[in-house]
């Protein structure tokens, strides 16, 4: 579903920005466009896509990230048009609320499936054009501090983000020196429409800590201009979250007990 000839051609770098419906992914979307890229907007909310598209230009690609081969697909499509891909960006997720004693079971499959293997076949399936990109492509992975902080009243959505982490980090290694620099970008609370903040919100302690999309675009544009592997956006209070997780596990599961955070929005 391409709604442009070659922008390449004209010499417009190529971006496929998976999840570009909302929040997050239409914000990464918007800034790419502003500095000139050309971006393939993948969901599957068709309405929501077409209108971006005509707004800041790009194609459409309806697309279920979950499912292999609607993916294959996917990339078949996109390649026949632009057989160089210099950016991907892996930001499809949904949320998982409930903890582990309560939420239901097909959810933890689901949400494996979308936020962790949807990036893994995204990769693999776009590889040959990343590749293709003159030694200059990024694949960026949108996880979470969720990635690298396990948290009881979403504790299947962190295992999923755990897992994203895992995927992103190995496949920087296996990508060294291969031209294709892989980057994760993890922020912490951010207002959308799919996680909406509301209970954090009502937290004295933790409401400032919630940010907007855009400046989680900036992070994943920041990302790829200065080669960071991995940026925690924002960076306090997160960042040593996250490091404090690794280091005394068990401090942070007391916090979390404590915090007045319910689940409903991670
Ligand atoms: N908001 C936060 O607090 C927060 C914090 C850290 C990380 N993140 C991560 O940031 C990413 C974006 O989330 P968001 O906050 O921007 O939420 P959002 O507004 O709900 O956006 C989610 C996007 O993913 C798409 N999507 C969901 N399931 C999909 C599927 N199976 N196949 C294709 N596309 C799918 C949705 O589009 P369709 O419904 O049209 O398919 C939508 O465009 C997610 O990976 C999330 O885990 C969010």
């Amino acid at each position: 579903m391409s709604s442009s000839s070659d922008p390449a051609a004209a010499g417009a770098r190529i971006a496929v920005v998976t999840g570009a419906s909302s929040g997050i992914g239409e914000a990464i979307a918007r800034l790419l466009a502003e500095k000139g890229w050309h971006c393939v907007l993948v969901a599957r909310r068709e309405d929501r896509l077409r209108a971006l598209a005509e707004e800041i230009g790009g194609d459409v690609e309806l697309c279920d990230v979950a499912d292999r081969d609607a993916v294959d697909a996917m990339a078949e499509r996109i390649l026949a048009r632009h057989p160089a891909i210099e950016l991907l960006v892996n930001n499809a997720g949904m949320p998982a609320r409930g903890s582990y004693l309560t939420v239901d079971l097909d959810l933890i499959r689901r949400v494996m499936e979308v936020n962790y293997l949807g990036g893994v076949w995204c990769t693999r399936a776009l590889l040959p054009g990343l590749r293709c990109a003159a030694g200059s492509a990024h694949v960026v992975n949108l996880v979470s501090v969720a990635g690298t902080t396990a948290f009881a009243p979403a504790g299947a959505y962190a295992a999923s983000k755990h897992a994203q982490l895992a995927f992103s980090r190995s496949l920087s290694s296996a990508l060294r020196g291969s031209g294709v620099a892989v980057h994760a970008v993890l922020p912490g609370f951010v207002e959308t429409e799919g996680f909406p903040q509301k209970s954090v919100l009502k937290s004295r302690l933790m409401r400032r800590f919630v940010i907007q999309p855009p400046q989680v675009a900036e992070a994943v544009l920041r990302s790829v201009e200065k080669g960071k592997a991995e940026v925690t956006v924002p960076w306090f209070p997160y960042r040593p979250i996250s490091i404090l997780q690794a280091l005394a596990p068990g401090l942070i599961a007391r916090f979390a007990g404590m915090s007045d955070y319910k689940p409903g929005s991670v």
